[in-house]
């Protein structure tokens, strides 16, 4: 049986994950794909038991290596249990952030080095990486006012301060710059719809 796709949403709060990942499973299923909706970190029991731990609590609770820690042991039960499965049977896997999103925040705005953050990925997850990464690019500015307008108060995550979430974007548009064979930029500016017609552009060669 062919191998199914893995494909990862990345980008800052706000952007448009959750949003679009939801479109874009609709549009597959539409196509006849089987499509499994899932995100990071969480996914299997065991992750979100994890994601528990870094989306809660004080900023001090952990720091970046701490968090790239148990970010790739959230990441390689998800890939044990719940991505590699799945891809083996045929499916395709929309995963809302990936390894990608602590090279950004542990590594860009959080100072660690990519290369280490990278061997943590090899030793959990056996360095699975996926077919094509969609990146939504969104002005921070804008991004904080979708959040706030969904929600008042912020995860863990969610509340840095404004320069951390400047080196966050400027870090994953660097690797999509130094990686585009995977990554896609896509513009998530205007309405929703338009945003998913770019993302469904952007997996035409994978269809
Ligand atoms: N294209 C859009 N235009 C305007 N508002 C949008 C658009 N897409 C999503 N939103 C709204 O912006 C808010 C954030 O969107 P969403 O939750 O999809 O972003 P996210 O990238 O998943 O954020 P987070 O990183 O915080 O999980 C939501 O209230 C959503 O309804
Ligand atoms: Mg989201």
């Amino acid at each position: 049986m062919e191998r199914g796709r893995f494909i990862s949403l990345e980008g800052g709060e706000g952007a448009g994950k959750s949003t679009q990942i939801r479109l874009l499973a609709e549009a597959l299923e539409a196509r006849g794909k089987h499509v499994v909706v899932t995100r990071e970190p969480g996914g299997t029991e065991g992750a979100e038991a994890i994601r528990a731990l870094l989306l809660s609590g004080g900023q001090d609770r952990w720091n970046d290596a701490t968090e790239a820690l148990l970010f790739a042991a959230a990441r390689a039960d998800h890939v044990a249990k719940l991505i590699r499965p799945a891809l083996d049977r045929g499916d395709w896997v929309l995963c809302d952030r990936f390894v990608d999103s602590t090279r950004a925040y542990q590594g860009g705005a959080g100072g660690m080095a990519d290369a280490d953050i990278l061997m943590l990925h090899q030793i959990g997850s056996g360095g699975l990486l996926p077919d094509r990464t969609l990146l939504l690019d969104l002005p921070v500015e804008e991004g904080a006012r979708r959040a706030a307008a969904r929600s008042a108060t912020a995860d863990r995550m969610g509340a840095k301060a404004r320069d951390y979430y400047q080196k966050v974007g400027a870090r994953f548009r660097a690797m999509a710059e130094a990686e585009a064979d995977r990554f896609r930029l896509i513009d998530a500016m205007g309405a929703p719809e338009d945003v998913s017609a770019r993302l469904l552009a952007a997996l035409d060669d994978l269809l």
